[in-house]
């Protein structure tokens, strides 16, 4: 049994004074995360502060970023699930609910927290290389201990996506009715996919499927779940970026189309 005397967090680091003692360029990685991380999350945050040019009704485009739109201040044609909530004052940004779910399930997957662990809070900056830190405390406090609940912001998460995906299929039924679709409907069907292959591949995920079985063999459903997202998993750090910036180009493509800047390509009208 381990004593908390000889806890791993409890023993002095090595005494050397070299931060570390690589030579390659161990920076170069979390810079360009960073990098990344920056663009992306602050074009995103502030962009739900800019509640315009969010849907291309001629098309029944709906970023993402403002899906589902479900208060009155949203424009019309918007709120595909109906406008449940009263219209918002100004400065409250409309995906007030929903930006907090997906905030929360990002920050809490494992994989943002290698990277912002790695990136922000140089807790270690790469392998072999000292942190600022003089102890270790885990993720025990404040707010460090909510990645403990980051098997129910997936399971919300996935209820948006749902609706996410829900919005793309709309986008092949432009408004007018009919079958139709252009450039920005394979954009939000991209968007969907890398969202699914971010979200399936999670690592709780695996787990929900196939975790706490004895015995796969009493279980083959199980298993067959467990094995596709088992392969899936190891893309899932490329599904975590990949899917973040996604969303944000989906987003800039519909704003480009409703503010007017460039028109949609339209494949079958
Ligand atoms: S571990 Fe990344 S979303 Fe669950």
């Amino acid at each position: 049994m381990t004593t908390t005397a000889t806890r791993p967090q409890d023993r002095p680091r090595a005494a050397i004074k070299a931060k570390t003692l690589r030579t390659d360029r161990w920076w170069l990685s979390p810079l360009g995360v960073m990098l990344f991380l920056t663009v992306v999350g602050g074009y995103l945050t502030v962009r739900i502060f800019f509640p315009q040019n969010y849907f291309v009704e001629e098309y029944n485009y709906l970023t993402p970023v403002f899906s589902p739109c479900v208060s009155e201040s949203c424009v019309p044609g918007s709120s595909h699930l109906g406008t449940w909530l009263p219209e918002f004052p100004v400065l409250l940004p409309l995906p007030l609910l929903v930006f907090p779910i997906l905030l929360g399930f990002r920050a809490t997957c494992y994989y943002y927290r290698k990277i912002t662990y790695r990136s922000a809070l140089l807790s270690p900056p790469a392998c072999g290389v000292a942190e600022p830190a003089k102890r270790y405390k885990g993720e025990t406090r404040f707010p460090f201990n909510i990645m403990n609940y980051h098997r129910y912001f997936l399971y919300l998460a996935s209820l948006l996506l749902m609706l996410n995906t829900y919005d793309a299929a709309l986008s092949f039924f432009p408004h007018g009715g009919g079958f139709g679709f252009g450039v920005g409907s394979l954009i939000l069907v991209a968007n969907v996919v890398l969202l699914w292959g971010y979200t399936l591949s999670c690592h709780a995920c695996r787990h929900i499927a196939g975790g706490r079985l004895r015995h796969f063999s009493k279980h083959p459903v199980r298993y067959q779940l467990w094995t596709f997202v088992s392969r899936l998993n190891p893309k899932h750090g490329q599904f975590a970026l990949w899917s973040l910036a996604s969303v944000a180009l989906t987003d800039l493509y519909i704003l480009a189309v409703s503010a007017g800047w460039i028109s949609d390509f339209r494949f079958i009208n």
